[in-house]
This record gives structure tokens, C-alpha cells and sequence, in this order.
């Protein structure tokens, strides 16, 4: 099936590219085209692209400004959407599975909306044995979603993190940000009241 982000800015044309080109040959052409879709705006005149193209021409469409142009997209837009991941990939003049497997490499590029609440359990090892393990399961069963998720009313987004360095307050959870140590399944849900639509379960 052809994907149609890919043929709106024409990236499989590019990804089969392998950037060998001589100065003046298609490589600069393309890149010329890339300056020239960036001034003519995005075709969806969501005003951000235009702050996405302003960080795209600062760094001269260069492909080593990746991480830095995906930090922008994201402070942008929230979180990297199919459809963004192939705009840069288009703009920098890479193959779209580049721009995705460095995206997806660094954990804290995020695929899908974030919850307006986070709660971070510590897997790490000495939160493992004081039943960090048992505690998501409560937490995921509690909230109605997995780790990496959010849940359905996009209230809370669920994550793990390895070792949080308070090893001494094991197991570990951090709610929006504070760090609370020696949790239970109770005083989880006790700091999430009222996060969820639904209550917890
Ligand atoms: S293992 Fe959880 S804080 Fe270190």
C-alpha cells in the first residue's frame, strides 16, 4: 500500500537516495526543493510547521541537525506523528526508517499524546525486589492501561523508568514530576485521585 504522507512530500523518492551525489546533482536539487516546500508553507497552514521550517532553515537542512530538529517537533506538536516523522525526513534529506529508528532510539521522544498526568514506577533492580513489579500490574489494572500508554480519556500516561537513583526509598513512583518513595498499591491510588475521568478501578 503506498503511503500517502510519503507521496504528499514525495519521501520515497528520497529514501532511495543514497546521498553520493556530486555538488549540483539530485541531492541539491532536492535540497533546493526541500528550501522551496519550506517557504511555501506546510499544506495543512498549521502555523507550527512554519516554526518547524524556521529551525529546518537554521540549520540548513543539514541531516546531522536530526535530534535537534525532532526536539523542536516535539516541543511543537507534543509528540512525533507519522506524519511529522516524514516531513523531516523529507526536509533533511533522509530515509524516513533513519528518522524513525533515531526516534524511537532515545526514550524520550514520545509516538502518541501525552496524559495531562504522569506517573513514572521505578523497575529498576532494588525497586524490583521491594515488588516494583506488583505494584504496576496494580497501577496498570487500577488505571485501565499498560506501561508506555495512556489511558483511554487521556488523563494518564503511564511509564517505567530504570533506577530513579532514590534506591533507599524503594519502590519508587513519580506523580507529575515529584518523587514518592516506599509505595503500595494504596497510596498509589491515593496520590492519583481524581486523575482519571473514571476513578480508578
Ligand atoms: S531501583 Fe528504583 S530508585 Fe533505584
Amino acid at each position: 500500500m503506498v503511503d500517502q504522507a510519503a507521496v504528499r512530500y514525495g519521501v520515497a523518492a528520497h529514501a532511495s537516495s543514497n546521498g553520493a551525489d556530486p555538488p549540483g546533482g539530485v541531492a541539491d536539487a532536492a535540497r533546493s526543493s526541500a528550501v522551496a516546500a519550506a517557504q511555501a508553507g506546510h499544506p495543512s497552514g498549521d502555523n507550527r510547521f512554519r516554526m518547524l521550517d524556521a529551525t529546518l532553515k537554521r540549520h540548513r537542512f543539514a541531516p546531522d541537525a536530526l535530534i535537534e530538529v525532532l526536539h523542536t517537533a516535539q516541543e511543537l506538536f507534543g509528540y512525533l506523528q507519522p506524519d511529522l516523522l516524514y516531513y523531516i525526513a523529507h526536509a533533511l534529506k533522509l530515509p524516513p526508517s533513519r528518522v524513525y529508528g533515531v526516534a524511537t532510539f532515545y526514550h524520550f521522544f514520545s509516538f502518541a499524546p501525552k496524559g495531562k498526568h504522569t506517573c513514572v514506577v521505578c523497575t529498576g533492580t532494588a525497586c524490583y525486589v521491594k515488588g516494583a513489579d506488583r505494584l504496576l500490574a496494580a497501577i496498570e489494572g487500577c488505571l485501565g492501561t499498560v506501561a508506555g500508554k495512556t489511558t483511554p480519556d487521556g488523563q494518564v500516561s503511564l511509564m517505567t523508568a530504570r533506577c530513579l537513583g532514590t534506591c533507599g526509598l524503594a519502590p519508587v513512583v513519580v506523580y507529575d514530576g515529584e518523587v514518592a518513595g516506599n509505595q503500595d498499591r494504596g497510596s498509589a491510588l491515593e496520590r492519583m485521585k481524581g486523575w482519571t475521568h473514571d476513578g480508578p478501578r
